[in-house]
């Protein structure tokens, strides 16, 4: 009997019991087969974990395998997909391939030929993990790629801490640009649900009729375009995190449909009658204040007490800049070895201009303006000519103005001194000293109210 438990594992979709079986036969050996007859089955099945490959037939029963075939890849990214069509649908096959899948094969199968397409599909999983693996410490946002130790940071991190623990709803706001998502991947993916998707969907870019069917998926004539059944998002959540951002661009109507799904925990497709119970932790985030959007009715106040369960809030950049010098080194470090550069890093003078600057584009900007930076620098240090237009000549004029303003302070500070000696020497007598000052009277007399000069009693 062969041990089959290091077998890689093929998953193959199709609604013929025939297909399944001469897939067994063929596969004996070499993989695992698993089956699934329908598309809903198949992505229950991926979201499991632990398939390879997924020999996909583009025409099922219950979908479209275009659309199983996007779904499985939001579901997980690595898995590769072959699509199995039919030997006349050339355009479908192209479609396939741009939404993902790895090849393709046509019907009727031939033995060898599935056996070398699964070969070459489990290569390119294999690749792809290992390219996700050797990446992921910094690209899926674990916790340490979250940068900044000032006080505003360390309480956002205490948060963190706290929420990754439990199933909490969070709701993260700030400005754009401050890390919102970062922070709802860093729960994510340091949370119990880690290894399940993390799936975020953009409630503001998205027309309302089309966001419903996003969140809630539909079913096979739901309306005019639906012409095959669709998985929602917080189907392909399951298990794990909705991330709703800019949650203020909800329309009211979908809005109470949300609300709704959170409240009974369960939600229906479009068009379908069966419920369907979800399990998801939701993290929402907004860049502008709910609270108002609340007051001025565009907001449910009950949408907002269920999703303000955590508040998280993200001051801008220009409001924590002890964080500026630490996020400058740790791009400069990321994008050095981006571009296979050896930049030294920013001179005293430049990170002044860094600090300085207002960053109306937070952290994304100063990314931005690392990422340039380095990519046009071929070594040295980065000195204060080589940065932006903006922060430079924003810097700039601000310290002319500093400058300006210090000599203002230095010659009223001169002024005043004068005015009081004069008057000393005079022994008070304002109309002398308005003569030796070169003023008038009136003038003079204004001066002393304003530099808070007493008017001293005359000596004869
Ligand atoms: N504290 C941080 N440390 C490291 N990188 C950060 C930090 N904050 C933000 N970034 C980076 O800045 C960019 C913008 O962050 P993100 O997309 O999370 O912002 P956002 O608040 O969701 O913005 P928007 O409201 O525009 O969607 C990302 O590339 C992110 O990795
Ligand atoms: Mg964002």
């Amino acid at each position: 009997m062969i041990d089959t438990a290091n077998l890689p594992t093929v998953l193959v979709v199709d609604d013929e019991p025939s297909v399944l079986e001469s897939f067994h036969a063929i596969f004996d050996g070499r993989f695992n087969v698993v089956t699934a007859r329908s598309g809903n089955e198949a992505l229950k099945k991926v979201a499991r974990g632990s398939i390879n490959v997924v020999f996909l037939d583009i025409a099922l029963p219950d979908a479209d395998g275009l659309q199983v075939l996007r779904s499985i890849r939001q579901c997980d990214g690595n898995v590769s997909v072959i699509m199995a069509t039919a030997s006349d649908s050339a355009r479908m096959a192209v479609q396939a391939l741009q939404w993902g899948a790895c090849d393709y094969i046509t019907k009727p199968f031939d033995a060898q030929e599935l056996i070398s397409a699964a070969d070459k599909a489990l290569r390119q999983e294999r690749l792809t993990r290992k390219i996700l693996s050797a990446r992921a410490p910094q690209e899926t946002c674990l916790f340490e790629n979250i940068i900044g130790n000032g006080k505003k940071m360390k309480e956002i991190y205490s948060v963190i801490e706290k929420v990754i623990t439990n199933d909490a709803t969070v709701l993260i706001s700030g400005e754009s640009g401050t890390g919102k998502e970062l922070i709802a991947r860093a729960i994510h993916y340091n949370s119990g649900r880690k290894q399940k998707p993390f799936v975020p969907i953009n409630c503001a870019g998205i027309p309302s009729n089309l966001l419903e069917s996003e969140l809630f998926g539909h079913e096979r004539g739901a309306y005019t375009d639906a012409t095959c059944q669709k998985l929602g998002m917080f189907e392909l959540a399951h298990e794990g995190t909705l991330f709703l951002d800019e949650i203020s661009g909800l329309k009211l109507e979908v809005q109470a449909n949300l609300l709704r799904a959170l409240e009974e925990r369960e939600i229906r497709r479009l068009g379908g009658v069966r419920i369907i119970k979800i399990d998801v932790r939701i993290i929402a985030a907004t860049n502008v204040d709910l609270r108002r959007a609340v007051e001025e009715k565009r907001f449910r106040h009950d949408l907002f007490y269920r999703l303000n369960v955590i508040p998280v809030y993200l001051a801008p950049l220009r409001e924590r800049k002890e964080d500026i010098p630490l996020l400058v080194s740790h791009f400069v470090g990321k994008y050095n070895q981006v571009f296979r550069k050896n930049v030294d890093g920013f001179s005293a003078d430049a990170m002044k201009y860094m600090t300085d600057y207002d960053w109306p584009g937070n952290v994304r900007e100063l990314k931005n303006v690392v990422e340039r930076l380095i990519a046009l620098k071929d070594g040295g240090v980065i000195a204060p000519q080589d940065l932006p237009f903006d922060i430079f000549v924003k810097g700039s004029v601000r310290k002319s103005l500093d400058q300006a303003g210090a000599l203002r302070q230095a010659s009223k500070g001169f002024e005043r001194k004068y005015i009081e000696t004069v008057l000393e020497r005079v022994g008070g007598n304002q109309v002398k000293a308005a003569k030796i000052l070169g003023i008038h009277r009136n003038a003079l007399f204004n001066k002393m109210k304003n530099f808070g000069l007493k008017k001293q009693a005359q000596g004869k």
